[in-house]
């Protein structure tokens, strides 16, 4: 009996340090901040990822008036709303600004601050 209980013991423990780890994985892996980097973003690999994952397929070439005929497909459409701040504003929900993707959740945190340092970078095409 004595024998039975101290073995339970043991199993519940191995099993209570197996979820521990396990929530700590989640926790990092969730906090994307820490392996964001933002010193230097490229229009042609970070942005243009970002846009063709969330925003191409509606605002791709040949846009339609459905999507407000906002085509962000070229860096010198993207330009436009980069300078014009509308860029920015969309994607964090600025107030008075329709909020994007449309109808869909945020993008997640890197994204946004991706987005956001390349745009204070000057919105080059580099
Ligand atoms: C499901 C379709 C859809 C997706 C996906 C989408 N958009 Fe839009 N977007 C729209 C529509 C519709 C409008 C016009 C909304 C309005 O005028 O009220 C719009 C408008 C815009 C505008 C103009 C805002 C203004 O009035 O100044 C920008 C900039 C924009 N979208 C950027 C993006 C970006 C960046 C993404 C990806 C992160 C994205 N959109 C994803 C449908 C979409």
């Amino acid at each position: 009996m004595r024998k039975y209980i101290s073995s339970t013991l043991i199993v519940a423990a191995v099993i209570t340090c197996f979820a521990i780890s396990c929530s700590k994985a989640n926790e990092e892996s969730l906090n994307d901040g820490n392996t964001c980097d933002t010193t230097a973003v490229r229009y042609s690999t970070d942005i243009v990822n970002i846009l063709s994952n969330n925003c191409y397929e509606c605002h791709g070439a040949g846009s339609t008036a459905g999507s407000g005929g906002i085509d962000l497909s070229t860096y010198s459409n993207l330009k436009v709303h980069a300078d014009a701040g509308h860029l920015v504003a969309v994607v964090t929900h600025a107030p008075g600004y329709p909020a994007m993707p449309y109808g869909r959740p945020k993008l997640d945190n890197c994204s946004i601050n991706k987005i956001t340092a390349w745009v204070n970078q000057g919105a080059k095409n580099n």
